[in-house]
């Protein structure tokens, strides 16, 4: 077996992925022509030539629209199937998955519609690929915590099915430390957290430095721009924080895959994870993202396994069901 089939096949967790971002041009051709809902392209060749970007904004820019064509309960089932299918076909045994109900409640879908559909192909996946998960629920930073607490008041009476909370979208302007009531308040109804501070993004070692003093966030998403701060870097290192980071994504959102920083992380012992963020944007689910690190960085067999091994460690899973990964 070579060293590509290798992290392929490997057992993982994957700890960053946003459902929405593994609406393939297929599964979008055939959402929209069962709901009815128009569309520019015809053909998911027309559809993967507008999946093309040069940094988050504009990534973000076609993403959200995208969302359209979910409308019903079915479609987020057959989307989380999908992916939950092609995860479980590349290794993946425990997943840990975001999904944006402000994108889907903001266009006037339930938040019920979305959660259900969600926890139904959980339930069903566990079942069909012996793979098992939880959920994520990410605020967007890009709008008012107002509406981010309004979620969270409306997500309570379904809290058995999620995990824990994350903040992602467009972090220009919207640090951590403005959503520190809403994330606070989460703590307190017990869910976990989780921040997006991406890569390469201004302010990038300030975001990290809020998520960690003044969010007390449990792991952190990206995270990468860490290595520019020593201090911060150690402290991390101390409290067992996960970085969750997404190799080929990173060379969307900014200019490389960011090897070097990813493996002098690695190296320092911090609780690196590869993950595939948005997958059907960013050209490749996880196995293919410990492919290209391999590549990338010449991993041995023994680094993917530290890094499989890390996957599981950072989890949010219990530690009795952890213990049985490791
Ligand atoms: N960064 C920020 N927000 C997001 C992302 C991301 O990579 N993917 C989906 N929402
Ligand atoms: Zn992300």
């Amino acid at each position: 077996m070579d060293i590509a089939e290798f992290a392929r096949r490997i057992p993982k967790a994957e700890l960053h992925l946003h459902l929405e971002g593994t609406l393939e041009p297929e599964l979008k051709l055939a959402l929209a022509h069962r709901n009815n809902i128009p569309l520019t392209e015809t053909t998911a060749e027309e559809v993967r030539d507008t999946y093309t970007f040069t940094d988050l904004s504009s990534f973000l820019a076609v993403y959200y629209p995208s969302m359209e064509v979910l409308q019903t309960e079915d479609d987020f089932f057959d989307l989380a199937m999908a992916y939950l299918n092609r995860a479980s076909a590349q290794g993946v045994r425990h997943v840990e998955m975001f999904f944006d109900p402000q994108s889907h409640t903001s266009r006037g879908v339930q938040f019920s519609t979305v959660i259900r559909g969600y926890r139904r192909a959980l339930i069903t996946a566990r079942r069909s690929f012996a793979i098992q998960g939880e959920l994520i629920m990410c605020f967007l930073r890009d709008m008012d915590p107002s509406f981010a607490m309004a979620t969270l008041m409306e997500a309570l009476p379904h809290r058995d099915w999620i995990i824990g909370v994350g903040l992602d979208s467009d972090e220009r302007g919207n640090p951590p430390a403005k959503f520190a009531a809403v994330m606070a308040r989460a703590r307190a109804e017990g869910f976990l957290v989780t921040v997006h501070c991406d890569i390469d993004q201004q302010d990038s070692a300030e975001h990290i430095r809020q998520a960690i003093h003044e969010l007390q966030v449990d792991r952190i998403d990206h995270g990468t721009n860490i290595v520019e701060d020593r201090r911060l870097l150690r402290e991390a290192k101390s409290r067992g924080l996960g970085l969750t980071v997404c190799p080929l994504s990173n060379g969307f959102v900014s200019d490389a895959m960011k090897t070097d920083e990813i493996m002098q992380l690695f190296d320092a012992g911090l609780l690196v994870s590869i993950n595939s963020d948005d997958p059907a944007y960013f050209g490749g689910y996880i196995g293919d993202n410990y492919a290209a690190l391999a590549k990338a960085a010449d991993l041995t067999r023994e680094q993917l396994t530290r890094f499989a091994r890390n996957s599981f460690e950072s989890s949010w899973l219990s530690p009795r069901i952890r213990d049985h990964f490791l």
